[in-house]
């Protein structure tokens, strides 16, 4: 039940959550009787029917596939699609539009530049720092490179409360180290990283840093010049973007300089059997049809979140998790992994009484959706000696009635199994 003593009162200027609502037809569903209480937009956020029908129309109206066609409509989707990388480029505000690169999303990202950079750059006994929080798609493609190139891979630890120490972090920096590559925010712990700090201090040894944005552009500002970061990766489908879309950001000197990744159609300028000449950025890295319709839908995902202030979208988020914070201490026999003095609205516990797949499954009945695993963090799970954790992480839509149902229905858990 809502304790109002837990429930700090909305600032001047907050988000109408209940009109935010409106935009998202997914949420007013109930499943098994109970309302729906979406609780993880870490995993994917819902999508509001601005995007749903930015989709649509072009489907309807302006799809063909881009940059071949001569006719009209091909020159309609081909704007729509450059349309996105213009706002693209923009909301990061990153110096050129070339520096834009859409991928199919963070993971791609990370390959992507695992596998053109890191194997221009990666040599016999160089070293990838890393962090302890890392996501697998920040991990595995390093870990891939390190072992083809005979490098190492080098993590830097976190506290208890899963923050890095950048005092470990800076003795990992050496002259072999070719590349570091962090979370922005730790999709498992909710870790906020002091990435301004740790791109600082890679720089004064002239390593580049590659951040995975995947948890932030639905939660916080990024710009891109003023973060000074090298390359940056993100997913639309979690900033109420559409799936199979998202973007590496990089500094053009550095994407000049590199590979291609795939080739195909798209990434030439010119073909014969003895030679290929390719094309210029971003599109050396775009070889095939891209998801046209997924630039169409982040493009209008970018209008929806620009729509509403960043401290009120901050605000909201940082409210919620204080007071499901709150709520959450108070039940018996609950741990909260992942305690930052700076976090995001993801909320990862474990119960000593029952498994976070049987606390999943009984939220479910409760209308409750979170998620419960590893997270695709293993090593996380290896750092706090649990097997997996619940997550419940928040979005603009979500509301203390959300909040109130998950904390209901950890009472069913505990009636349950305590
Ligand atoms: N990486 C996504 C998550 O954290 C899928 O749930």
């Amino acid at each position: 039940m809502s304790d109002p003593q837990f429930i700090p009162p909305p600032v001047a200027g907050a988000l109408d959550v209940e009109s935010i609502r409106r935009d998202f037809p997914i949420l007013a569903q109930s499943f098994r009787g109970k309302r729906l209480a979406y609780l993880d937009s870490a995993a994917s956020t819902q999508k509001p029917l601005r995007v749903i029908e930015a989709i649509s129309g072009f489907y309807t109206s302006r799809y063909a596939n881009i940059h071949r066609g001569a006719y009209t409509l091909s020159e309609l989707a081909t704007d729509a699609y450059e349309e996105a990388r213009r706002k693209t480029r923009e909301f990061i505000n990153a110096e050129d539009e070339r520096e834009i690169i859409f991928v199919r999303g963070t993971t791609e990202a990370v390959n992507l530049v695992a596998q053109t950079f890191g194997r221009m750059e990666i040599g016999t006994g160089d070293a990838v720092v890393i962090s302890a929080m890392e996501h697998h798609s920040n991990i595995v493609p390093w870990q891939m490179i390190c072992e083809e190139k005979g490098a190492v891979l080098k993590v830097i630890p976190m506290n208890d409360r899963g923050e890095l120490l950048l005092d470990e972090y800076e003795k990992l920096l050496t002259d072999s180290t070719r590349i570091v590559a962090i979370a922005h925010i730790s999709n498992a712990l909710g870790t906020i990283n002091p990435v301004r700090d740790i791109i600082e201090l890679a720089h004064r040894k002239g390593i580049p840093v590659l951040l995975d944005g995947a948890q932030t552009l639905a939660h916080l500002p990024v710009d891109v010049r003023d973060l000074d970061c090298d390359f940056y990766a993100f997913s639309a489908h979690k900033m109420y973007g559409p799936t199979g879309i998202g973007v590496l950001y990089g500094k053009r000197k550095l994407l000049e300089a590199m590979p291609p990744y795939q080739g195909g159609g798209d990434m030439i300028r010119s073909v014969t059997f003895e030679k290929t000449i390719y094309n210029d950025l971003p599109y050396k890295f775009e070889a095939g049809t891209p998801h046209i319709a997924g630039g169409v839908g982040l493009a209008a995902a970018i209008d929806y979140l620009s729509s509403f202030s960043r401290d009120a979208i901050i605000a909201h988020e940082n409210r919620l998790l204080d007071y499901a914070t709150r709520a959450l201490l108070e039940i018996p026999g609950l741990r909260l992994v992942g305690t930052a003095r700076d976090k995001a609205g993801v909320i990862s516990f474990v119960i000593d009484y029952a498994h976070p797949h049987d606390i999943a499954t009984i939220l479910d009945t409760e209308g409750v959706a979170v998620r419960s695993g590893h997270h695709c963090a293993q090593p996380v799970m290896q750092r706090f000696n649990v097997p997996a954790t619940t997550r419940a992480s928040f979005g603009i839509y979500n509301t203390v009635e959300d909040v109130d149902q998950l904390v209901n229905a950890l009472q069913k858990v505990r009636e349950i199994f305590a």
